[in-house]
């Protein structure tokens, strides 16, 4: 079985278009890992494409419906938050209520979650030392998460070394080997910050054993210009050209 695993989509739907254009027809099942609304100017058409997908829950997702939550962000997130609250239907806040903050896949041999296992899920999932930790928490031999909209890879051996592998190599398929852990940050589709403004996600073959990361292109022109017709953060959409 094939696995698309797209997360941080952020309501920008021509990034999430290009992704699911190219790969839809070639996999068997979508798996969204939170953040689907925030920043961007088209969260209910987000939730549009992916709410028959398997969905987990995002901070931004999760702050649709607590409003308490607000106070975590910083205050651009914040505007931004607020400006989606007022674009999503009632069933749009139905939905984002009934996603869960983790799934397991026991058959398939993963887990995804937005941040971290454990208490917090949207902890972000930065060094060595929280991917020790999470190592320790899965009960799973593979791990997806997002978050940082960073790529990274970390590994652990039987003897618990962990190696983190920060250079990715697109579109060439990762051998998984069955006697290591693995946990892979799937970078983000529509704000990414790894200096690379292209949507990344990851592609998850559990007959083959492999995974590949994959960047896709998308007319960032038209989601900047939304952002800026609908008086959103100037900041959002320059971060959004330089992928930042
Ligand atoms: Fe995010």
């Amino acid at each position: 079985m094939k696995i698309l695993l797209i997360g941080d989509i952020h309501g920008n739907i021509e990034a999430l278009d290009a992704v699911l254009t190219k790969e839809v027809n070639k996999i068997d099942n979508v798996i969204v890992l939170g953040d689907i609304v925030g920043y961007m100017a088209n969260p209910k058409e987000a939730i549009d494409s992916v709410k028959d997908f398997d969905c987990i829950l995002g901070n931004h997702d999760y702050a649709m419906c607590n409003p308490d939550m607000i106070w975590w962000f910083n205050s651009v997130a914040r505007q931004a938050l607020t400006w989606t609250k007022k674009q999503l239907r009632e069933e749009d806040f139905t939905f984002l209520k009934g996603l869960p903050f983790q799934r397991i896949y026991k058959n398939e041999n993963f887990t995804v979650v937005h941040g971290c296992l454990g208490d917090d899920p949207f902890e972000y999932l930065l060094d060595i030392y929280q991917a020790e930790k999470n190592f320790k928490l899965m009960s799973t031999d593979l791990l997806f998460v997002g978050h940082t909209h960073v790529p990274i890879i970390w590994q652990e051996d039987s003897l618990e070394n962990i190696k983190e592998l920060t250079t990715i190599d697109y579109d060439k398929e990762i051998l998984l080997d069955e006697h290591l852990k693995y946990i892979f940050n799937i970078g983000s589709v529509g704000q990414p910050r790894d200096e690379d403004p292209r949507s990344c996600y990851v592609i998850y073959d559990t007959e083959k054993y492999s995974v590949c990361y994959r960047r896709q292109e998308y007319d960032i022109n038209k989601t900047v210009r939304k952002i800026a017709e609908n008086d959103l953060p100037k900041f959002l959409y320059e971060r959004l050209m330089l992928g930042i």
